[in-house]
This record gives C-alpha cells, structure tokens and sequence, in this order.
C-alpha cells in the first residue's frame, strides 16, 4: 500500500477570505505532498507497510522519527481538510456533540476560548485539537506533528498552527487565524462524524 494526496473536497478559492487560493495550494500541492511522498520513500523495509495509517503514525512514534513526522502529518492534513468547508464555524454543533461540549469542557464558549488558547500557546509549530480520551472530550495541543493518537486519545478536530497554514493570510497574527478558523471555517458535521466513530 502506498499513501496517497487526497484531492481537497472544495475548490482552492471556497475558503476565501478566511484561507486564501495562495495559501491552499501551497500547504496542500507543496506541503502535504511532501509529507506523503516521504512516507512512501521512509516506509520501505520498516516492517509497517501495508499496515492501516494510524498503525504506522502510532508505531513510528518513538522508534522512527523521520517517519513518524511524515506520517503524522499526512494523518493530520487529510483530517484537516475536511475539518473545514466553506460558510462552516460558528454555533451550529449537532446536538449529542453539543450536549457533550457542555458536560466534559463547561460549555461552547469557554470550549472556544481553551482551543484557541491552546492554538496561540503551542510554542512554535503544532496542532491544536478537540480529542477524546477515555470517553471524555479534551482540549490538546502538540508540537510538530505529533497528535492525539500517541497519546491514546482520538482526534476530533483539529487545527494546524504551523506557520505555513496561516503567514501568506495572517503574517504572525495567529490569534486571528484561529479565531477565523473557528468561527467561520469549521466543519462540524465531520466533528460529529468522528466524535459518532469514537463514542
Ligand atoms: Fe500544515
């Protein structure tokens, strides 16, 4: 098996002005292609081809960093695409989601403000993310390409705070980014499709 770029599930302008054409085609035909092509390349005689993704991203981790990089972020981006659509954010949660936002995590607003807080505190690059973890929901964040997965957490949402996601759009205003990312961009349906899979 080999890993493959996926097509993005919208056009590169359908973003816009949240996440501008410039800034889609460069992260996803530059930046995750490379991730995938080194995949490919760091993959061979490790003992993990053929093995499902999560599999390689959680047996990597700790024992093959240039792979583990690679992979994880493959992982990452794939969700992320989808984890936003265009007219997405706001308030619209599905309701078992929402219930849970507000049992585990006190409720939408202070959800919001902890996972854009964890977004502009991730020192350097990284993810932030709504994961869950134990039958709860947690808000994380990462360094790199590292994710919840390693952490026996599965991810629900999550945002990339590399600066390639954001500087052609935002410059160094990350705050912004996360904000417009958040209200304007998510793809909630996709959240609850996830958090269905994991409860
Ligand atoms: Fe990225």
């Amino acid at each position: 098996m080999t890993f493959t770029l996926p097509e993005l599930p919208y056009a590169y302008d359908a973003l816009a002005p949240y996440m501008s054409a410039e800034t889609l085609e460069y992260h996803h035909d530059k930046h995750h292609n490379t991730y995938v092509e080194k995949s490919n390349d760091l993959i061979q005689g490790t003992g993990l081809e053929g093995k499902s993704i999560e599999e390689v991203v959680k047996g990597a981790h700790g024992t093959n960093q240039g792979l583990f990089n690679n992979i994880a972020q493959h992982y990452n981006h794939m969700h992320f695409w989808q984890w936003m659509k265009p007219g997405g954010g706001g308030t619209s949660v599905p309701g078992a989601l929402a219930a849970k936002i507000d049992e585990d995590l006190g409720g939408f607003d202070k959800f919001r403000a902890d996972f854009i807080d964890a977004g502009v505190t991730q020192f350097g690059s990284g993810w932030c993310w709504l994961a869950m973890k134990d039958g709860k929901l947690q808000v994380m964040k990462t360094p790199n390409g590292e994710n919840p997965l390693v952490h026996g957490a599965t991810p629900l949402l999550g945002c990339d705070v590399w600066e390639h996601s954001y500087y052609i759009d935002y410059r160094n205003a990350r705050p912004k980014y996360l904000e417009a990312f958040f209200d304007n961009l998510v793809n909630w349906e996709y959240v609850e499709h996830l958090f269905n899979q994991a409860s």
